[in-house]
């Protein structure tokens, strides 16, 4: 039986400069507190942007918040001319938990190959963070039927390399592409489905034992008016990668009090 806990994560995209987030989190933590919030049945992390990644860690040090904070991306070298690049021991020294890797809109708008991802899951690992990789269909491959075999395709592309220890280690998120940032979400049937079938996967691959310890995020308009029928029926999904509905701290939490 698995006993994952549930995992909310906020990406911001490229919103909240410091300032908002300073707002941002001060507002989630009093509206966690007010709920009577219980930090040990959901593990709560926000993706900022990397100029707002400092404002969160120094809120979450100084009211020592059970809420764990990432990045969007990282680079896949270490330190040197790398202009415009943040290393993903940087990332580490700033308390970082999380980094994605792989979403959507990085896969579509910078090119981001699976070579990259390769190489991105192995540094944000060596550097003792965890990989939240995200993978799902388009349009396209949806009207084939294809999504799940297209789905645990790039689950594959990317993590066939990968020891058994390090692949218990790392979290995936389902987005099917037509859903975000569409209003249009996925059922809690084929979230389902995809969350099983890249359990499957991974079973296939390593071990059963090892599959139970991934957890599985379905993303893709996540808002509170869906949550709690996804986070219901959908039993191998494991929680929530929410863009657009994470900008708004009363949503966000409403989202948190709803995956439990
Ligand atoms: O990474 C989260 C995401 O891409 C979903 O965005 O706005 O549809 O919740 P949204």
């Amino acid at each position: 039986m698995a006993t994952r806990k549930p995992l909310v994560v906020g990406n911001w995209k490229m919103n909240l400069d410091h300032r908002e987030a300073t707002y941002f989190v001060q507002k989630l933590a009093w509206l966690l507190r007010d709920a009577h919030f219980d930090y040990d049945d959901c593990d709560i992390a926000l993706l900022p942007p990397f100029t707002s990644i400092r404002s969160v860690q120094v809120l979450v040090d100084a009211d020592k918040l059970n809420i764990r904070y990432g990045a969007q991306t990282v680079s896949v070298t270490a330190q040197g001319a790398f202009t415009g690049d943040v290393s993903a021991d940087m990332l580490s020294a700033l308390g970082c938990t999380y980094v994605l890797v792989g979403h959507s809109e990085r896969r579509r708008y910078y090119a981001d190959d699976d070579a990259l991802l390769v190489d991105q899951v192995r540094a944000v690992l060596a550097a003792g963070m965890t990989p939240i990789l995200c993978v799902g269909e388009g349009y396209e491959e949806r009207r084939e039927g294809i999504e799940l075999d297209y789905a645990v395709g790039q689950v594959d592309d990317i993590t066939r390399d990968l020891s058994e220890e390090d692949a218990a280690k790392l979290i995936v998120a389902y987005e099917p592409v037509w859903a975000i940032g569409t209003g249009l979400v996925a059922t809690p049937q084929s979230a389902q489905d995809a969350a099983a079938a890249i359990r499957q996967h991974f079973t296939h691959i390593y071990s059963a034992e090892t599959a139970q310890k991934i957890r599985i995020l379905y993303g893709g308009s996540v808002t509170a008016s869906n949550a709690t029928l996804l986070m219901n029926e959908a039993h191998d999904m494991d929680g929530f990668l929410v863009g657009g509905a994470s900008l708004q701290a009363e949503e966000f939490a409403s989202i948190i009090r709803l995956t439990l």
